[in-house]
């Protein structure tokens, strides 16, 4: 079986980070959000992945490579204009061939290894032509909805894209398995209202002309990483997964609790760091606190502040702030830090779309 990860679209929900970098580039717990998904479907035994790239094919080809580091073979499958989901599987066909695939939404993350779905998907004896994975969601609405036989519940009825008034709250996670007649299905659709082919719409057509479409819910969690409160969220499930390792130089008044990573050319002085949290290469922290759930890229450096529950992209400086800094996603290259000169004012150089919220 071969993987397609989709990984062009514009990420404007998190702009303005998505100004300068790609939406699946944004690392959490210092490892780019893309490197998962390719590190999930490595596990599940796939070695050959098709990466469909937009405007920020660039980026995304310097970042993940050949796939050497991986030991897989990666090929970019560039898609001109961002025409949908579906339109991504369209231009994929020759890639894809006659086999079955894996299909991964870059932005997407998730718990459990799919790696038992795939391999049951590949069996010759299986009978479905696609396998959708659902969850369980409060707000539906935000995504495609799948509709389940009440009577049974391995039957699909329907599935629709966004729906103001979801029928269920199970909701189309961005990982769907297909065999070759989603290419019947995608070449069959019409653009949606947003002008464009929706993977959504392609599954109804295979459920709509007698293939077999299998669910399967899953119960482990399941992120779309397309906003700052959710990059923050798979952030900290992410840091609690991890095993302390603390190398670097960390000296005598240092507190050092919990699980935390701190990398070898990292300096920590007198500061506190209480895990989970991470620290990357040639960063220094000096006189600061670093709370739980934070991860700080490399070459950043911390002095006298203190943040909690945030991420700090490459070669950024916090310094001398007086109130915590929390619930923050801070990009490249960005300085905080106490102004020093007259008048005491805020002072700020902030791209468009910027947050900023400064204490009372
Ligand atoms: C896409 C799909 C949607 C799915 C979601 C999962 O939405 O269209 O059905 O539930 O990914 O992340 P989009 O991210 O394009 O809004």
């Amino acid at each position: 079986m071969k993987g397609l990860i989709l990984s062009g679209g514009k990420g404007t929900r998190l702009r303005p980070l998505t100004y300068t970098s790609a939406k699946q580039l944004v690392p959490v717990a210092n490892k780019p959000v893309l490197f998962y998904a390719i590190e999930t479907l490595v596990e599940a035994g796939i070695r050959e992945i098709g990466i469909i790239v937009g405007d920020t094919k660039d980026e995304i080809k310097a970042a993940v490579g050949s796939g050497e580091r991986w030991g897989i073979e990666i090929t970019y499958i560039p898609q001109d204009a961002p025409l949908g989901l579906a339109h991504a599987v369209k231009i994929s066909e020759d890639y894809l061939g006659q086999d079955r695939f894996v299909m991964y939404l870059g932005d997407n993350m998730i718990e459990e290894s799919i790696r038992p779905l795939a391999e049951e998907f590949a069996a010759p004896e299986t009978q479905y032509n696609c396998q959708i994975l659902l969850k369980q969601v409060p707000n539906p609405e935000s995504y495609g909805v799948a509709e389940l036989d009440p009577d049974n519940q391995e039957r699909v009825l329907r599935l629709v894209e966004k729906p103001r008034e979801p029928q269920s709250d199970l909701a189309l996670v961005g990982i769907y398995m297909f065999d070759k007649s989603i290419f019947e299905a995608v070449n069959a659709i019409e653009p949606s209202w947003r002008n464009e082919l929706e993977i959504t719409d392609a599954i109804q057509y295979l459920v709509d002309h007698g293939y077999y479409v299998y669910p399967k819910i899953v119960t482990g969690w399941w992120v779309d990483t397309g906003k700052q409160a959710d990059m923050l969220e798979v952030n900290r499930l992410i840091l609690e997964r991890l095993d302390r390792k603390v190398e670097g130089v960390i000296d005598r008044d240092c507190v050092v609790s919990g699980k935390v990573v701190i990398a070898k050319t990292a300096e920590i002085i007198n500061s506190v760091v209480r895990g989970p949290a991470i620290i990357g290469e040639h960063c220094r922290v000096v006189n600061s606190y670093i709370g739980p759930f934070t991860s700080i890229n490399h070459h950043c450096t911390i002095a006298d502040s203190e943040i909690e529950h945030s991420i700090i992209l490459e070669n950024s400086q916090v310094l001398d702030i007086h109130g915590r800094i929390e619930d923050s996603l801070i990009g490249r290259n960005v300085v905080v830090e106490k102004s020093p000169i007259k008048p005491k004012a805020y002072k700020l150089l902030l791209g468009d779309n910027s947050r900023v919220g400064i204490l009372p």
